[in-house]
């Protein structure tokens, strides 16, 4: 059994989904209006996964601009390409966060979202995206801290093993903890850090938190000491906890945004 994501063509699906809540929508919106992008301006999208962020950059920066994605994963890719096929001005790259395959101070701005968490080396990737932004381009990275994760339970012992089990994926699980000295280190000059929540308070089909608990429960069901009825019989947890008025759910992600010095 991996013990990292597979970004095949069903996680893919599932991950469009929870991309396509409110939640991330605002989350997304967040992450453009720090870029402060301007038509004409060139920008990359690393880990861009099913390119919902890389359309969005393409509209800011305009036909006269150019919008790049990298991702590892050809699932991902084939969505993304897709998505934005209708803008001229975007490519897409098959490679690696470790070795952008993109010339010195290629972009004005380069942006990632919940991608360095599967990365180990944070300072060599940071490295690389000082290398291919030009001096005084804008950087934005955004992550999940899992210690932030607040969910409701009547059966704590179950969502310790879910979770335990979920932790498995990561290389990192507390991220943004340490990106900020991070970018410090690596020649940024940090410019904004914020929170931003992702809080259901209330069990929901359109909701983030309904997509991610079944990816959870998904990944963890039989790995480590959970089972698959410890998955499963949590998932009908939320739900009832949901009828009864009882769900409630939240997790943080932080947005750093600097700039190359
Ligand atoms: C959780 S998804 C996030 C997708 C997208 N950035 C978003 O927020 O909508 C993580 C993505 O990062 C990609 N990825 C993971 N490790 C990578 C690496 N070392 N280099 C490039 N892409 C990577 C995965 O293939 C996947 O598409």
């Amino acid at each position: 059994m991996s013990s990292t994501i597979e970004f095949d063509e069903a996680a893919a699906r599932v991950l469009e989904a929870a991309y396509l809540t409110t939640d991330v929508v605002e989350q997304r919106c967040a992450v453009l209006r720090s870029l402060g992008l301007e038509p004409g301006q060139h920008v990359l999208d690393i880990g861009c996964g099913p390119g919902l962020l890389v359309r969005d950059l393409a509209g800011s920066v305009g036909e006269g601009g150019r919008g790049c994605g990298l991702d590892l994963s050809d699932a991902m890719l084939g969505m993304a390409r897709r998505r934005c096929a209708d803008q001229a001005w975007v490519s897409f790259d098959q490679g690696d966060a470790m070795k952008l395959p993109y010339e010195d101070a290629a972009f004005d701005a380069v942006v990632s979202t919940q991608v360095y968490e599967y990365v180990a080396d944070i300072p060599g990737a940071l490295a690389e995206i000082r290398r291919v932004l030009r001096p005084g381009g804008r950087v934005a990275i955004l992550d999940t801290d899992y210690g932030s994760l607040v969910v409701h339970t009547d059966d704590e012992p179950r969502l310790a093993r879910i979770l335990d089990a979920w932790d498995e994926h990561f290389v990192h699980r507390d991220l943004p903890r340490f990106l900020g000295p991070a970018l410090r280190e690596a020649g940024f000059r940090l410019r904004q850090r914020s929170a931003i929540p992702m809080f259901n308070p209330e069990y929901q089909p359109n909701a983030f938190s309904f997509h991610l608990t079944m990816f959870i429960a998904g990944f963890s069901g039989g790995r480590r000491d959970a089972t698959q009825e410890d998955a499963q019989g949590w998932l009908a947890e939320l739900q009832d906890l949901g009828r009864q008025g009882r769900y409630f759910f939240s997790l943080n992600r932080y947005l750093f945004v600097a700039d190359r010095g």
